[in-house]
């Protein structure tokens, strides 16, 4: 039985533009926040609190955070991944932090340069000060069906993260096929463990990034386990700088498609992710990968 609703989280602005090899103009930035705050969408990532020596693409954070309009209703998270960022998250006024870590020691030193352990370590202290700002926590555990480290991912390994994030106080976590290699059986073989492992379903989501073109299956297989928050990205913009190979992440207009045909409420007006996607392919003059957003602007 598929969710009647789905949540869908808009990453673009931050997963879609933290691999592209020039640094966005912030103000185009903050315009294609803007542009998505009016489509429906209730979360809407809006920067990483990254180190600007690694990620200089994110490098506006405090800039966009104060740029962009907020809308009654709508979430902006930003990606933090120590105190350092969380300190500077808050005091940019964000209501929402996303930690990461990932289900291999190899791409979790690449990525953030620790451990698993030590990220656990580093997170630590954010449960503690979000607790008493008043600001959520939600994970996002990587690389959980294919690492471009360590190879294809048995559900074993994954599991323990997962469980480790939700039970160190993440309101929800992500499962990120970062490398977007996953196919619709590793999926649901994954999605069989976490279940046999009694993890609770109404706190997951999943974000697939579109590398092999499985992203659609794997996502239709998720909501079939319950899974109703869907990670995706306008224009299908993306890449993890740290994961080489990976393309975008599966465009949010193929999901809004795929979940109003399949008669699931979003709230989501695909004609406005459309308009944002195309503002931001013209920023960065290249087409739109969405096949969804091409099919109908051409129609
Ligand atoms: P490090 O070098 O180990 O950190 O980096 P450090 O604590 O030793 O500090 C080194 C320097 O960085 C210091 O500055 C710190 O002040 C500074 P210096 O003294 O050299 O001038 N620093 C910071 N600056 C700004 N913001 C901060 C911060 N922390 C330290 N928060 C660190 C560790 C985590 C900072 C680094 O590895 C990093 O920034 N990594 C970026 C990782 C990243 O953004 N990856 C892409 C996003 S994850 C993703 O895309 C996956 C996802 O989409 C899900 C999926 O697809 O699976 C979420
Ligand atoms: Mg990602």
């Amino acid at each position: 039985r598929l969710p009647a609703s789905v949540r869908v989280v808009e990453v673009g602005a931050r997963d879609g533009l933290q691999n592209e090899k020039t640094v966005v103009d912030t103000a185009k930035k903050i315009e294609f926040i803007n542009r998505l705050s009016g489509t429906g969408l209730r979360t809407i990532e809006a920067t990483a609190f990254v180190s600007p020596k690694w990620v200089p693409q994110m490098g506006d954070h405090k800039e966009v955070m104060a740029g962009i309009d907020r809308r009654q209703g709508v979430t902006y998270p930003v990606l933090v991944p120590n105190l350092k960022g969380y300190e500077a998250a808050r005091a940019a006024g964000a209501t929402e932090v996303n930690i990461f870590t990932a289900a291999t020691e190899s791409f979790c030193q690449k990525n953030i340069n620790c451990s698993i352990d030590e990220s656990f370590d580093r997170f630590r202290p954010i449960f503690e000060h979000a607790a008493a700002d008043g600001i959520r926590v939600r994970g996002s555990c990587s690389v959980v069906l294919g690492c471009p480290y360590e190879g294809a991912m048995e559900p074993s390994q994954v599991v323990p993260v997962v469980r480790r994030l939700l039970e160190a106080g993440c309101y929800e976590v992500s499962l990120g096929d970062t490398l977007g290699v996953g196919t619709a059986g590793h999926a649901d073989r994954l999605l069989q463990a976490l279940s046999a492992e009694g993890l609770p379903f109404e706190r997951l989501a999943m974000h697939c990034h579109d590398t092999y073109g499985q992203a659609l299956a794997n996502i239709l297989t998720a909501l079939q386990y319950g899974i109703a928050v869907i990670d995706s990205s306008t224009a299908g913009l993306g890449g993890c700088p740290y994961c080489k190979g990976a393309l975008g992440n599966v465009a949010t207009e193929d999901v809004l498609y795929m979940l109003h045909g399949l008669g699931i409420h979003t709230g989501v007006d695909l004609d406005g992710v459309i308009d944002a996607g195309a503002f931001m392919s013209e920023v960065l003059g290249r087409p739109s990968v969405s096949r969804a957003a091409k099919a109908l602007l051409t129609k």
